[in-house]
C-alpha cells in the first residue's frame, strides 16, 4: 500500500497569541514537537521518509528540520492568505471588520479575505500538488491548518462544505494509507 504522512507545523508563537497567518517561529513547545517528529521518523518508529515537503514559511521548515530526508519548500503549501486580517486575532477581526467576520461565519468555504484567499482558492492552488502527491510514497507533508484540511478532505472524499471545519490538531501525525482507491487514516498523537 501507498503511505503519505501529514502534519501541521509545531505550535508557533502566533498560535500561542491566537493570531492568524504571519511567518512566526516555533514556540518552545513547537520546537519540542519538531524534535519528537524527527525522532519518530529517524528511529524507524515508522518508515523512513523519502522526502519532506514543507511550505515556504518558517514554522513548517523548522518543524521538518531534523528529519533525515531531502526537503522541498512548496509555495502552494503556504497557509491560507488572510489578506487584511493577517496577524489579527479573531476578536480583533470581529472588532475591526465586523461585516467581514459575519460573512466568513456565513460561508467559510467560499469567503475570501480582502486581498487574501478562500478555502476554494486553496483547493485550486493545491490541485497540482495533490496530483503529484498521489504518485508519491512515504512523503511527509508538513503544512498548515487550512491547507491540510483541504488536502485530507480531498483524500478522504469529504464534502466541500465540511473542509473548513475538519479537525486537524497540532502535534499529531496523520498517516494515510491507500489500498488502491480507498484511503485509511490513522492519527498518531505525539507525546510532548
Ligand atoms: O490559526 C492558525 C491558522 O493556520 C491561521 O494562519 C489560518 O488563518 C487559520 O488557521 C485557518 O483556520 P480557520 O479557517 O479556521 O480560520
Amino acid at each position: 500500500p501507498q503511505t503519505i504522512y501529514f502534519t501541521r507545523h509545531g505550535e508557533s508563537e502566533y498560535n500561542v497569541l491566537g493570531r492568524i497567518g504571519g511567518d512566526a517561529a516555533l514556540s518552545p513547545r513547537g520546537e519540542r514537537y519538531a524534535l519528537a517528529l524527527a525522532e519518530h521518523f529517524n528511529s524507524l518508529a515508522d518508515v523512513e521518509p523519502v522526502a519532506v515537503w514543507t511550505s515556504e514559511l518558517r514554522r513548517t521548515k523548522q518543524t521538518a528540520a531534523g528529519i533525515h530526508a531531502p526537503k522541498r519548500a512548496v509555495r502552494a503549501l503556504n497557509e491560507l492568505d488572510a489578506g487584511i486580517c493577517e496577524g489579527l486575532t479573531y476578536e480583533e477581526m470581529q472588532e475591526r471588520f465586523p461585516q467581514e467576520f459575519a460573512w466568513r461565519d456565513q460561508d467559510k468555504l467560499r469567503y475570501r479575505y480582502p486581498w487574501g484567499e478562500s478555502y476554494i482558492d486553496i483547493m485550486t492552488r493545491l490541485r497540482p500538488v495533490l496530483a503529484a502527491l498521489q504518485e508519491e510514497h512515504n512523503v511527509v507533508v508538513v503544512g498548515h491548518q487550512a491547507v491540510l484540511r483541504c488536502m485530507l478532505g480531498y483524500f478522504l472524499d469529504a464534502k466541500l462544505d465540511e473542509l473548513p471545519y475538519m479537525n486537524v490538531p497540532l502535534h499529531t501525525i496523520v498517516k494515510l494509507t491507500s489500498y488502491g482507491y480507498k484511503y485509511n487514516i490513522e492519527m498518531i498523537k505525539m507525546p510532548i
